[in-house]
């Protein structure tokens, strides 16, 4: 029998659940006639910033933008120093030199897969300004240690919570901690809009002033540009979009825990026989697993074994961004990761999306069984 393949995410079925809900939205901005940074965006702003519990919330076209913006609104300027890890999508570091800003690269921890804290202090140089920690797969880095050692030295923190939504650490939500914090709604992610979009959140009312004029040619007042900015701005169908699928965001990200969760006990049980590792469970923080990422060191014979079966796989990230060609040998800190090299040879993401059905769930456990009764 051939099995229909499980991806490892999807963002359709939702879009084709609500289909008319959004139609409706779609509808309603087509009416209205104000396309460009109108109710929409604005509503969605102050409801995001309410689900956080952050003081302010500005709209831009993506999450690669956010962190740029992000940036420059919290005063980094090219040449200074931003740093970060060499283990997370591509866009940090981008975003990182669109500045004209240079990243340095910090260590990962192998459990939060997140930077070390304990890296930071010896990469700091007066021209440090920014640390940049990215809640990679959903799981919140060590956020307090980071920034108490950020802050001891008058050095920003900006979170990229682009794979991060609702994660929280004690009972306070992820991009509620930093200076400021980056999202990405990128379609997949767990708030994902139906096209690219992102927004910068903090609590100063400094560096809001500062994004919410850098967004749209650094116009403090309409057609008079105070200082060099941009043009990235969410746009009105995307916000739409986007306040009726954070009204589900709790729902989806329990969701998803509750997937884990039976990932995790299926795998936990086989650890003996087979070297596997499920994402390990960190005290006094809600992981809300953008994906669900183990660790094999048989990873492309596991990837290929679950392929047969019909079951997705992925690899975030193929590379570490300190070892991809754009980047290789250019930056301070690339030469000393350890963690960041041991771990990316041996991830694999499995299938993580809150529509997964509790058949399709059990079709991954049990095909890990057999993978394993295989070896033994
Ligand atoms: C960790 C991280 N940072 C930044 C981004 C950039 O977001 P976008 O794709 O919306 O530009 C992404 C998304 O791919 C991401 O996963």
């Amino acid at each position: 029998m051939i099995q229909t393949l499980i991806p490892v995410s999807n963002p359709k079925p939702r879009f084709m659940q609500k289909k008319q809900e959004f139609l409706n939205a779609l509808d309603s901005v087509i009416e209205r006639g104000m396309y460009i940074l109108g109710d929409e965006v604005s509503s969605f702003e102050r409801e995001f910033a309410e689900y956080l519990g952050v003081k302010h919330c500005v709209g831009v076209a993506n999450g690669t933008d956010a962190i740029a913006v992000a940036l420059k609104g919290l005063g980094v300027k090219p040449g200074d120093e931003v740093i970060t890890v060499s283990h997370s999508a591509v866009a940090t570091v981008a975003a990182i030199e669109m500045t004209g800003a240079i990243p340095v690269f910090a260590d990962i921890e192998p459990d939060t897969r997140c930077i070390d804290p304990n890296k930071i202090e010896k990469l700091i140089s007066p021209k440090t300004k920014v640390i940049i920690p990215v809640h990679i797969y959903g799981q919140p880095a060590k956020i307090k240690e980071i920034i108490s050692v950020a802050h001891s030295r008058n050095i920003k923190v900006l979170e990229d919570c682009a794979q991060a939504h609702g994660a929280k650490v004690g009972d306070k939500k992820v991009g509620s901690f930093g200076d400021a914090a980056a999202f990405s709604f990128y379609p997949t992610k767990n708030l994902g809009a139906i096209g690219d979009g992102g927004a910068i959140v903090t609590n100063s009312s400094e560096v809001f002033e500062n994004v919410l004029a850098l967004r749209q040619y650094g116009w403090r007042h309409r057609y008079i540009s105070d200082f060099p900015g941009v043009n990235s701005r969410l746009d009105e169908i995307q916000a739409a979009f986007l306040r009726i699928k954070l009204r589900e965001l709790d729902k989806d990200n329990a969701r998803r825990n509750e997937i884990a969760k039976k990932y995790s006990s299926a795998i936990k049980n086989l650890i003996r026989q087979q070297w596997l590792k499920a994402p390990v469970s960190i005290p006094d923080t809600i992981h809300v697993y953008h994906l669900y990422v183990i660790e094999s060191k048989n990873r492309d014979e596991l990837a290929k074994f679950l392929n047969s079966k019909g079951i997705g796989t992925a690899l975030h990230y193929p590379l570490p961004i300190h070892l991809q060609p754009a980047y290789k040998g250019r930056f301070r800190g690339g030469d000393a990761l350890h963690q960041t090299e041991l771990l990316y040879k041996n991830i694999l993401s499995i299938p993580m999306y809150p529509e997964l059905s509790e058949l399709d769930v059990e079709r991954v456990t049990k095909t890990f069984k057999e993978w394993i009764k295989i070896k033994q």
